[in-house]
């Protein structure tokens, strides 16, 4: 085969869209007796097998309490609006915006802190130098999996008073210290949708050792109505349904095999494209373990010959799916931009990781030829990459250069 990039000519390197992830997921036959069960019983909806995956989910976090939720969105909102969340919340813009919306559900004004050049988590100094005599909490985030700066956080929230909420959407599979993520701050909200490793279908999880907010998240995912019929406060319908539970039972068996699996993935990733000038990965403390949840490089132009945005036009030429994740950043979406306008240039991290990195299609079950299908792709294109740009160039709108997203 011709080694010319696909967007130079060459025949792509994969005849079909490979696509940015693909769940693991259990056989059929392995949970149709339970589905069956369910369908037979009508008992559809808070049921046994949600009660569970919560005692097994409690167990495998090491936490008191797991109380499962129709999504991670949800789950943050209740976790938020059980901890009173009224006031300055320090908050990453380098995440998805499902970190932040619940902060407006509740009520809370989000401050927008920057991340760390290497983890591209929350930066414990910069979270302690936005402290104001407003702040109430911080919420960190577990980044593609890379576990967050922990112990730091909880010894600032401890010194300020503040509330500490993990993001946890990206954490199962993760390892802090050698133990799951999840048992840590006031609460860790982690989302089980199809891209995470441990999949229900949709929904999401609040982990917490605190009885008051596990009750409060329990009474809100009905609606806020603790059994009487009447409501103690506004919550929401955010139920797990009994197969997203079925699911979810499976898929938290296949748990630590996936990960370790997609660790492996990494590693090859890693070795192979490490060797190419201008990429570099996200740091991940030695005694951790990032669920990677997604994989992704950081492109520097000058070493790499190419900008992300000219590497991620040729990779989908050869059908690699690809994502430009937290470009833009929270801060500039448009439901943020008009509420704060003085973040414009006060993120300078947040603003570079999101202009060059980019996540690759990575999931458990991904076999060797296929990651050295993309690590070859990402090498011919780095190879050619005076020829790449002259051609991006051309099939770009006169003058206006390649295009960000
Ligand atoms: C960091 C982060 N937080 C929250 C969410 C929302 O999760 P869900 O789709 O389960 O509501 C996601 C979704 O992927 C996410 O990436």
């Amino acid at each position: 085969m011709s080694d010319k990039p696909a967007i130079l000519g060459g025949t792509p390197l994969f005849s079909e869209r490979l696509p940015i992830v693909q769940p693991t997921l259990p056989d059929y036959e392995t949970i149709a007796p339970q589905v069956r069960e369910i369908l037979a019983t009508g008992m559809l909806t808070k049921g046994r097998y949600l009660r569970q995956f919560e005692e097994r989910l409690a167990d495998y976090l090491g936490v008191k309490h797991a109380v499962c939720v129709s999504s991670c969105t949800l789950g943050l909102a209740l976790t938020y609006q059980g901890l009173g969340l009224k006031g300055q919340v320090i908050v990453p813009s380098f995440t998805f915006m499902a970190t932040v919306h619940p902060l407006l559900w509740v009520g809370a004004e989000p401050v927008f802190v920057d991340i760390d050049s290497g983890t591209w988590n929350i930066d414990p100094a910069r979270v302690e130098a936005a402290i104001t005599k407003s702040t109430i909490a911080i919420v960190a985030v577990h980044n593609f999996g890379n576990p967050a700066a922990v112990a730091e956080l909880e010894a600032i929230a401890r010194r300020y008073g503040l509330r500490l909420i993990f993001d946890a959407a990206h954490g199962f599979g993760s390892l802090y210290r050698g133990r799951p993520v999840g048992g840590s701050g006031d609460a860790e909200v982690f989302s089980l949708s199809p891209t995470k490793l441990l999949v229900a279908g949709e929904g999401g999880v609040v982990a917490t050792n605190r009885d008051d907010l596990a009750s409060h998240v329990r009474v809100g995912r009905e609606y806020g109505n603790p059994g009487d019929y009447g409501s103690d406060f506004p919550g929401l319908n955010a139920r797990m349904p009994e197969f997203n539970a079925i699911l979810g039972l499976k898929s938290l068996e296949m748990l630590e095999e996936n990960a370790r699996r997609r660790n492996r993935v990494a590693d090859a990733f890693r070795k192979q494209l490490g060797r190419l000038p201008g990429l570099a990965f996200q740091s991940i403390h030695p005694e951790d373990r990032c669920s990677y949840k997604d994989f992704s490089l950081l492109v520097d132009e000058r070493g790499f010959g190419l900008t992300r945005d000219e590497l991620a036009l040729a990779l989908q030429a050869e059908n690699v799916d690809i994502r430009k994740y937290h470009d833009p950043p929270v801060h500039a979406h448009g439901a943020y931009r008009h509420l704060y306008p003085h973040y414009s240039d006060a993120l300078p991290v947040t603003d570079e990781v999101a202009r060059r990195s980019l996540s690759l299609p990575v999931w458990s079950h991904m076999d060797q030829a296929i990651v050295e299908g993309i690590c070859h792709a990402v090498e011919r294109i780095h190879d050619h990459a005076e020829d790449v740009r002259r051609a991006v160039a051309e099939c770009s709108p006169a003058g206006s250069g390649p295009q960000r997203s």
